[in-house]
Formats: C-alpha cells, structure tokens, sequence
C-alpha cells in the first residue's frame, strides 16, 4: 500500500488545508461513480475491462513466444503509447530477456542511425503501438522497421510485427492486409492512462516483468481509492497540490533517491502536464533524480523563489545491500565504514527532507518495495489523483487540444494531405 506523509510542521496551513479538502471533497464521490461527460476516456477506472485474467493470460503467451524467438524487441511508440512500458522495464527488467530498444519517440536522424545500428545480427521483433496512427514519430518509425524487417526476412517478416491500434483504424487494415498481429488499444483510454492494458502491459510481459502481479496491484489500489473512508490519499494528494496552488506554489517537484525510477518520472510528468495544464492552469511538473540533482536544482530549491512544492518518492523495505569497506588509506571517509549504501541514502533523504520542508511544502509517498505489484499501486494511484487534481483545477483531464497546434504547421511544412473518409 502507498503512504501519504506531510512534513512540515505549521498549524496555520494545516487548518486552512483542512476546510479546502472538506469544502471540496465532493469532486471524489464524482470521481469514483465516473462522469457521463468523459465516458469515452475512463475505460481505465475498473481495471478488469482491460486487463481481465483472460487477456492477461494472452499476452503472457504472446510474449513467451516473442521471448523465446527474438534477440531484440523495438517498441515503437510515443508519449502515453511508450512511458508507462519502458518506465517499468527500465526499473524491473529481467536478465536474459530480450533488449528492448525504443523508437518512435524521436525524429532524429542520428537516433534512427544508432537504433537501426542495434539490430545487426539480431532477432527482431517489432511493437508499433499508436492510438492515432497519424502520429509522425511512430508511423515514420514503423515504415522503416518494416522496411528493415522485410529486407531481412522477406515473407516471414509479417511474422515478428505486432501492432496495437484501435479497432477499425488504418493501422488494424495494414495488419489484416499483411498478416501482422494485431492487438487493440483501448478506444475508451487515452493514450496517458493506459498502463494497465495491451498497451503497457505486452512490452512489459516480454522484458519478464509480472503483469499478472502488476495489475493485481493496481486492482488493489483500485479498491482502496474507490472502497475506503475519508482519508483517501489520492483524494490527499490532490487537494494539497491543489491548495498549494492556490497559495502561488505552481510547480511540484518529484523525487527519488532510487535512480530506477529515472523514467517512471518521465510518465508522471506526461500525465500532469498533459492532463492539467490547460486554461492556462496547472502545476508544472519536474523531477528531482536525487542524491545527484541536489547538487544542481537543490540550490535553488533552497534558496530560490517559493515557487516549488516537493513530493519525494520512498521505498519502505530494505532491498539492496553494498557495504563500505576500507582500503586502508587515509581519505578521511572512515565515518562510512561497515554503512551499507541502502542506509546512507536514506540518510541522505531524510536530511533533504528535514531542510527542504523549512522552506516548502514536503510529502512523501512510500511504497512498500520496488516491484510489479507496487507499480501497478503506483499508476493507478496517479491516474486516479491525477484525475481528482484536473476536478479541483477545473479542467478536462483526458483531452491534450494544446498539442494539436504545433502539428498544424508541421504537417503544413511536410506536405502532408488529410485523407478524407479515414480513421487514423
Ligand atoms: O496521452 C496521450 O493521449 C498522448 O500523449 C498520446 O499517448 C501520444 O500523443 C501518442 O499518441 P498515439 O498513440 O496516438 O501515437
């Protein structure tokens, strides 16, 4: 289970945030029901519509196949079609799975170069994941791993394309015409808020992370945030970012003594900045990847403008060991001796948190332990505060019109034609 802790000390706030949460609270009994008005964008609230045993159980399959074949998996796809996957990978991926190397999520030409570079020699099986296959960065990718794909395999290449698109959309017809493997990404989830689907969960499933422990996780947490009494943390978390707010804190920072959260940020980030900020609203979302960025951003956490509230990531249980041995030299470090690492860097947050919290708000959400199961905790319990904070705020935390625009003039300049009469 995740654990909300607050830091700092005043009274005076903690009173005033108090009847912000009461007076609001309503915004939780709407959210659990689930609003008419997003109907189309909350296939993600129960987690059994689509991540049920039986589809769990079919992509375990799909990916032991893929697993035994291939040397390299490419997981094309990017924003809500990549994050949620590589974060997990990134942090649980198990020894001798296939690489997974991503694309995609770049238009640079040397970045194409270093991919295609990866795959010499190596058996290859690609994902194009793309809700809106009209996106450029995953259809251009596509295109040319197909191409590769072909080259190498000729007719056998249909065999290692997977693509996971909506149902009735141009990418589902390039599968049915070529004989690719088609999965379906859900039409009633944006792309932000579907970890626990065919999206996440088939990357996942074959760099041998337990989805089955993943999305019982997030079941779990479903059941708490939807069954529990008042102190419900989402609900917790999402007003005090939201009071905070409205006292001039407009960026939150999250951080992490456990660099294997390097790219779970990258998700959150996503799913603030994406769902929130519109209206010119919302909290802009950083990441403090500690205890290295607290010799960069840290001064300015201290000393700087009291712009910044702080939400530190910790993991409860003793995971990992490395002791400190001596040399036997003098390099006046003797303090450390026989200190095993887990122990100096929770020293190390517990001090950032004692300084930090006398100058700016400070929580903390604990986890129990670094695995599946308290991912799974962790993407749903964003989704669901993510989804409280938008109410709060007073904006639509499931529509992104603001990234539309610069499309516009890119697709102008590329020379793109709309056609007319397709789904994407
Ligand atoms: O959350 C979202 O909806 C977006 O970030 C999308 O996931 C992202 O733009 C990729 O879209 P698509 O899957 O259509 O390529």
């Amino acid at each position: 289970m995740i654990r909300l802790k607050i830091h700092n000390k005043e009274d005076e706030w903690k009173r005033e945030y108090g009847s912000f949460a009461e007076r609001n609270k309503s915004v939780l009994a709407f959210a659990r029901k689930g609003e008419k008005e997003y109907m189309d964008s909350q296939g993600w609230l129960d987690t059994e519509e689509w991540a049920d045993g039986e589809r769990v159980r079919r992509l375990e399959m799909l990916a032991a196949e893929i697993r035994q074949n291939a040397d390299v998996f490419v997981l094309i796809g990017v924003g809500g079609s990549n994050n949620a996957a590589r974060s997990v990978i990134k942090a649980l991926q198990l020894p001798g799975t296939p690489e997974i190397v991503y694309a995609g999520n770049t238009l640079s030409a040397h970045a194409f170069n270093q991919m295609i570079g990866k795959l010499e020699g190596k058996s290859i099986y690609i994902n194009c994941i793309a809700k809106n296959f009209e996106t450029l960065e995953p259809g251009a990718a596509f295109r040319v791993l197909r191409k590769y794909l072909q080259e190498r395999y000729g007719n056998k290449a249909s065999e290692r394309i997977i693509a996971t698109g909506t149902a009735g959309s141009s990418l589902e017809k390039l599968c049915a015409d070529n004989g690719y493997v088609f999965l379906e990404f859900p039409d009633n989830i944006g792309g932000r808020y579907t970890a626990i689907s065919n999206v996440g969960l088939l990357p996942m499933a074959v760099a041998g992370i337990d989805i089955r422990e993943l999305v019982r996780g997030a079941a779990d947490m479903q059941k708490e945030l939807h069954n529990g009494a008042a102190d419900n943390i989402a609900y917790q978390y999402a007003s005090l970012r939201n009071f905070f707010y409205s006292r001039g804190y407009k960026i939150e920072m999250l951080a992490c003594f456990e660099p294997r959260f390097k790219y779970f940020f990258k998700w959150w980030i996503q799913l603030f900045a994406e769902s929130e900020g519109k209206e010119n609203k919302g909290i802009f979302p950083v990441a403090g990847e500690y205890s290295e960025e607290l010799h960069s951003v840290g001064q300015f956490l201290q000393d700087g403008p009291p712009i910044i509230f702080e939400t530190f990531l910790d993991i409860r249980e003793h995971q990992d060991s490395f002791l400190m041995e001596t040399d036997g030299k003098q390099d006046y470090f003797d303090y450390l001796d026989g200190k095993d690492f887990w122990c100096i860097n929770k020293e190390a947050y517990k001090a950032t948190v004692a300084a930090h919290s006398r100058k700016m708000p400070c929580f903390t959400l604990e986890i129990g332990r670094l695995d599946a199961y308290h991912f799974g905790q962790l993407f749903y319990f964003f989704q669901f505060a993510c989804y409280l904070s938008c109410k709060l705020m007073g904006v639509n935390a499931f529509n992104q019109p603001g990234v539309e625009a610069y499309k516009t003039w890119m697709f102008q300049a590329l020379g793109k034609q709309r056609e007319e009469g397709i789904k994407y």
